[in-house]
């Protein structure tokens, strides 16, 4: 079956881009690596930002300024300023499909309080928001009749002379690669966090392939140093504690019971001022108790059963340790407003896109927003572009350099346990570009994910079977891992200030004669990585009016 428009990544954003492909009469597929229940998106549980009660004095504009104030300097105000206006729309479109958002006493959707926030605007569902939505997404895409492969992994992106013609993928089944044409390719498959292997929320297959591939077509990645770390979660595993738990009330207090930081200003605080105390010798701990086993039921099930399950804790009883972990990517593929990039029919949405609404710091809350906002315009965008275009040659050169490194890891000789290294690099980026940096942690990271690299020969899979071998997608997944760890650990280091979630040890303050833009980086050769820092919206208002030129033009 031959599609218009190919999908990578079933998180909120790709599977509303799928459905509006869809509404537009393109032939749409969705690939995903995994299981769409384990996105980031179906993991995000606290709720989604949107301004629906008008009668009281609240805002989008207001919303929109909360957004401006969290992002810290550096963002794209029209971009903002419309997600905040059609958020309410958005809201009511989901319910419609049939999430069911928790209701007040007199029906109207209830909202809960969310750090940064000015008012109450987080809609939700109990502390499960993200699957709820998710599950109707699928449901819903299920019923337009678009196709869904699971289990299939993005590798690369085909170009032929420097226009999209395609791309490879990984068939889990039987390791084999395959080359599927497009006419237009929506990127939306999520974010890095996962490279912090052992210190994370994410699950571990969230290291960035997609933001791999495309800056291997040559597209240009951004704010690659902004990590978003979340305050609350199991210090054991790293199991999301969801802001749902602060929003309600919940306490964070140390040993000795004093409750020692405000629960709601923004996640980087937060995480800061846990750390430093955690760093001074104190434990930190989520004391549900005074808020009654009632409202916890009803408000709070999946923390109570993930904190019984996860550390043995009964929150009705007793406070549950928690530590910061890295939680949600800031950076990734530029974007235009309208979700293009450089490649004309390549368009990217979500956590693995910049489209320069979170700034330096997001807001809880905004990221199923930003997705239900951007993949809509994706998918319409992208439906658009593939209507005007033919199919072009896709070039089996590219498919056959793919082919032959699945082959080498298949079946090269293993000297490496891929597990014992990914957790390397997870711990050593959460000790050295984590919540605290400086020029020479930073220093340390480069030189470590260098060493990495030179280790790749010898990454190979113990495992030779062909039929579902994890092993094989963990190696693949490493390798871009550490291309994204090395434009996270260079990115930072050029960063000489603080701004929003990167905090400079040694450089305390925002900086906002070199700094206030976003940061670019672009592969230069095969080596090199070409790093430069301007602003986004002069960037997206440039590549306007050149679009506009050529279509003049032409
Ligand atoms: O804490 C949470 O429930 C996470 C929500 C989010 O990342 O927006």
């Amino acid at each position: 079956m031959l599609y218009d428009v190919l999908v990578v990544g079933s998180g909120i954003s790709g599977l509303f881009a799928a459905l509006y492909a869809k509404k537009k009469g393109a032939r749409v597929v969705i690939l995903t690596k995994g299981n769409p229940m384990r996105s980031n998106s179906a993991v995000a549980s606290g709720g989604i930002n949107a301004v629906i009660n008008l009668d009281a004095y609240d805002s989008y504009l207001k919303h929109a300024d909360d957004t401006i104030s969290g992002a810290d300097g550096i963002f794209h105000r029209q971009n903002i300023i419309k997600m905040c206006q059609e958020a309410p729309d958005i809201i009511h479109e989901l319910r419609d499909m049939g999430v069911g958002f928790d209701t007040d006493e007199d029906e109207t959707i209830a909202q809960r309080p969310f750090g940064g926030g000015s008012s109450a605007r987080t809609c939700y569902i109990a502390d499960r928001t993200g699957a709820a939505i998710v599950m109707s997404l699928l449901q819903a895409c299920r019923k337009a009749g678009i196709d869904i492969l699971s289990n299939h992994k993005l590798l690369n992106i085909i170009k032929y002379k420097n226009r999209l013609s395609g791309i490879s993928v990984l068939r889990r089944s039987d390791s084999h690669v395959i080359a599927l044409a497009c006419k237009s390719l929506v990127l939306a498959g999520g974010g890095y966090a996962g490279i912090y292997r052992g210190h994370t929320t994410n699950a571990q297959e969230s290291s960035g392939d997609v933001i791999a591939a495309a800056f291997r077509a040559g597209l240009r990645l951004s704010n690659m140093e902004f990590v978003q770390f979340h305050p609350t979660t199991l210090v054991n595993n790293g199991a999301l504690i969801s802001e749902a738990a602060r929003g309600e009330g919940a306490h964070i207090i140390d040993e000795n019971g004093v409750r020692f930081a405000d629960e709601l200003q923004t996640r980087d605080k937060l995480s800061r001022e846990i750390l430093q105390h955690i760093k001074k010798g104190h434990k930190a701990f989520l004391d549900f108790r005074h808020l009654g086993r009632e409202m916890i039921e009803s408000k709070l099930p999946s923390t109570q059963k993930k904190a019984l399950s996860g550390a043995g804790i009964d929150i009705l009883n007793e406070p549950l340790e928690i530590a910061p972990a890295a939680h949600y990517t800031i950076g990734g593929i530029w974007v235009r407003s309208d979700t293009s990039t450089a490649i004309e029919g390549i368009f990217a949405c979500g956590e693995c896109a910049v489209s320069g609404v979170h700034g330096a710091n997001r807001l809880g809350g905004n990221s199923l927003l930003e997705g239900a906002y951007f993949g809509k315009i994706a998918g319409k965008e992208a439906a658009k572009s593939a209507y005007r275009k033919e199919y072009l040659p896709v070039d089996y050169a590219e498919v056959e350099k793919d082919m032959n490194l699945v082959e080498f890891v298949l079946k090269g000789e293993s000297r490496f346990n891929i597990n014992a290294i990914r957790k390397s690099l997870g711990t050593m980026l959460f000790e050295n570009a984590g919540v605290f940096r400086d020029v020479s942690s930073l220093g340390n990271a480069i030189s470590y994910t260098a060493y990495l690299r030179g280790k790749l020969y010898g990454l190979a899979c113990v495992n030779k079977e062909k039929e579902n071998n994890v092993e094989l997608s963990s190696i693949l997944e490493f390798r871009n891992a550490l291309l994204i760890a090395e434009a996270l650990a260079n990115t930072a280091y050029k960063r000489e200030e603080s701004r929003g979630v990167h905090f400079r040890d040694d450089f305390p303050r925002q900086d906002n004669k070199h700094f206030k833009a976003a940061s670019y980086i672009r592969k230069m050769g095969k080596e090199f990585m070409d790093i430069r820092f301007e602003s986004m919206e002069e960037i997206d208002i440039w590549h306007t009016i050149k679009k506009y030129l050529l279509q003049q033009k032409g």
